[in-house]
């Protein structure tokens, strides 16, 4: 069966999610190096942390299932753990993944942006460290500034934001940019059957909205978050932000 292009943001990810796993396990969107600058940032993050400050509270937006950020989670000394993921069907997975940890985990099924802006979590004690991996970018522009604007509020004091996702260059259009990666899919993903390349080419013409580099930056900075980038993968679309709130 061949996914319809105009699918929802999820089928690539509820009905086809090994073929998602096969892109992670071959590595074709960077996930060890952005692995490795995830977990770089957040050592060093905690480790200046005041001692005060008590164990983090940390969500994951568009959390998937947790196959590249496991081992990581794992071994954070954290107070509780948020996963949050419009797709019901890996949430169990995620759960699997963090059986047995000493800290609270809780599941939430939710689009991100309805969690960001949803009025129980604005109730409920601020997160410190905020992860979101290749999600938000289903988001279009308007969205992501509300966003932006939102999770500004949902961050406590001393908080980090991690933002890892595909972007656009500077200036550059969407049509370019899904030109350019829809040939870069057809000529090296070559551990992905031709019917697994063409399902991940419909689910980025549907659904991808990377966002301008320069342009999104703007907009966080127009927040008050502080915008640095900490890597930036080798095709010029994969990348990791660090946002702190500007104090
Ligand atoms: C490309 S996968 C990334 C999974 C994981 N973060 C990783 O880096 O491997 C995108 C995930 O985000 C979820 N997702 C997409 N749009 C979302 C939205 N608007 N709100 C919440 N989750 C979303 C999908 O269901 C999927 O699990």
């Amino acid at each position: 069966m061949r996914l319809m292009p105009g699918g929802t943001v999820t089928d690539l990810f509820q009905r086809r999610w090994s073929t998602y796993r096969r892109v992670v396990d071959h590595d074709l969107m960077e996930h060890r190096a952005l692995a490795a600058a995830t977990a770089g940032a957040i050592r060093h993050w905690l480790a200046q942390r005041s001692p005060t400050a008590g164990r983090p509270r940390m969500a994951d937006l568009g959390c998937g299932d947790l196959a590249q950020l496991a081992p990581l989670l794992r071994e954070l000394p954290l107070e509780a753990y948020t996963g949050v993921d419009l797709c019901a069907d890996v949430l169990p997975l995620a759960a699997a993944r963090l059986e047995g940890v000493a800290y609270r985990r809780s599941w939430c099924r939710q689009d991100l942006l309805a969690w960001v802006l949803d009025p129980a979590v604005a109730a409920a004690p601020a997160v410190d460290l905020v992860h979101t991996a290749y999600a938000v970018h289903h988001l279009h522009d308007g969205a992501k500034h509300r966003f932006l604007a939102g999770l500004r509020s949902r961050l406590a004091p001393g908080g980090l934001v991690l933002w890892a996702d595909v972007f656009r260059a500077s200036g550059e259009s969407r049509a370019s940019y899904l030109a350019r990666y829809t040939q870069r899919i057809l000529q090296t993903w070559d551990p992905l059957a031709a019917a697994e390349r063409q399902q991940v080419i419909d689910h980025i013409s549907a659904h991808d909205h990377p966002a301008d580099r320069r342009a999104i930056q703007r907009a966080a900075e127009a927040c008050g978050w502080q915008w640095r980038w900490l890597w930036r993968g080798s095709h010029g679309a994969e990348a990791l932000a660090m946002l702190t709130p500007r104090v």
